[in-house]
């Protein structure tokens, strides 16, 4: 099979070095792919919001089966045009990425599929908003509808805080994507995320993980993409996992195929567990960064032939060979993420890296200068280890990091205390 990867961080270099480990793999190019990615695949340089170039650049090179990382060319609606050129494609139509796209949308579809979440108020103006505050208080959670790279989301502990993110969502602070809003019920409990293949009518679980939003250790600062991540995550026991999958992720995808918008792809649902029960916080369409480091290298081989079924429909028959193990990845980012950060330091030590399937060190923000491996963007690197206790994955994982010679980078040092 050739396959093409789309996109560019650590989740593509963990999505092609899985791809890699399988057999039926016999040629891989990443677009745009990384410098991590240059060391395992052949990397091309294509805009990947531009589905007819994609199309044009798979059919050129003989590609049988694409597969979509990010959740912008999702939302682009990259997947049709590839799918209506007859190339296998794994990821959802625009439609169907509008779970991730717009946030009305999930929680109009989680209405109508009866799926516990948190109650909401949904507006296209910022006095409604301000009024429907003003009667249910705060804490309160206040949601740009559109893509907003992560950031459209103000946890407001009290009214004013909530106003206030209103009062920037329709001025514009978020762009079109806050032209609308969602204003939330604020949920507590411990979140944990759900990854789902699904090919449009089954559904098949393929493992669980626990990210760490904020920079700082304790889970302190401001909010960044993901310092770490690591999977399974307990809190999500087996019982709570059947839970989600049939009250949450089955309804939901009925619901998306009765309206003509069958899901293929991966769910990601974050969920609020309280009291032994789930609920939705948001869900998205693509795999999770760092989560997917984590998750690939605890599946392996086995990534693409799931995968490829979802995508040729075939998730009936499909299942995981779990091994029992942990997976953890640090994330190395440039020293001043997510504020500004230099570009450009030169990364020493990887080279004493194990890789290996216990030990990867997955780029996410790397540019290869001179021969030498540079920081290119915020989270630069995804060091991940496996073993048989999430602590041995975990010291594994800082092993490498400390092996890695790079001042200008800076790590957290407690990924995984919640579990650990
Ligand atoms: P989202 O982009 O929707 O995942 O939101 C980002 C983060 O905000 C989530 O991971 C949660 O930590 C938090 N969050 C979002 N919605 C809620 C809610 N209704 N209640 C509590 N926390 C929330
Ligand atoms: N790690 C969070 C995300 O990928 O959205």
């Amino acid at each position: 099979m050739n396959i093409l990867i789309l996109g560019s961080g650590g989740r593509e270099h963990a999505l092609a070095w899985a791809v890699l480990q399988n057999p039926k793999c016999d040629r891989l190019i990443v677009a745009p792919g990384n410098a991590g990615i240059a060391m395992i695949a052949e990397c091309a340089a294509l805009d990947i919001m531009d589905g007819g170039a994609v199309a044009t650049f798979a059919a050129d090179e003989a590609i049988d089966f694409v597969i979509i990382g990010p959740e912008a060319p999702l939302a682009a609606g990259v997947a049709d045009r590839l799918r209506e050129a007859g190339i296998l494609t794994f990821g959802p139509s625009a439609a169907a990425a509008q779970l991730e796209a717009s946030k009305s949308f999930t929680k109009q579809i989680c209405d109508a599929a009866k799926a516990p979440t948190a109650a909401y108020g949904h507006f296209t103006d910022a006095a409604s908003a301000r009024t429907h505050v003003a009667k249910t208080g705060a804490p309160c959670v206040v949601k740009a509808d559109g893509l907003a790279a992560g950031k459209g989301v103000i946890i407001a502990m009290s009214e004013p805080e909530a106003v206030a993110a209103i009062n920037d969502m329709f001025s514009g602070a978020f762009g079109g994507a806050g032209a609308e809003v969602v204003i939330e019920e604020f949920m507590e409990g411990e979140e944990a995320s759900l990854f789902v293949l699904c090919d449009g009518t089954d559904i098949l679980s393929i493992g669980s993980a626990q990210d760490h939003k904020r920079v700082g250790e304790a889970d302190t600062g401001p909010n960044t993409g993901g310092m770490g991540a690591y999977s399974p995550a307990p809190v999500l026991t087996r019982e709570i996992e059947a839970k989600a999958m049939n009250d949450i992720i089955r309804p939901c995808v009925d619901e998306m195929a009765a309206r003509g918008m069958p899901f293929q792809g991966v769910l990601y649902a974050g969920l609020m567990i309280k009291d032994g029960q789930p609920r939705l916080v948001e869900y998205n369409v693509r795999f999770g960064d760092p989560e997917c480091q984590a998750l690939m290298m605890r599946l392996g081989a086995q990534a693409l032939d799931l995968m490829h079924a979802a995508a040729e429909g075939r998730l009936k028959d499909a299942q995981v060979t779990w091994a029992d193990d942990h997976a953890l990845t640090v994330v190395l980012a440039a020293k001043g993420y997510p504020g500004d950060y230099a570009k450009g330091s030169v990364i020493k030590g990887l080279e004493t890296c194990a890789e290996d399937s216990f030990h990867m060190v997955y780029h996410a923000g790397t540019t290869l200068k001179d021969g030498q491996i540079t920081a290119s963007g915020g989270r630069v690197l995804g060091v991940t280890a496996r073993g048989t206790s999430l602590q041995e994955a975990a010291t594994r994982a800082y092993g490498m990091v400390d092996q890695i010679d790079w001042p200008e980078g800076f790590c957290r040092r407690d990924i995984g205390w919640r579990a650990l």
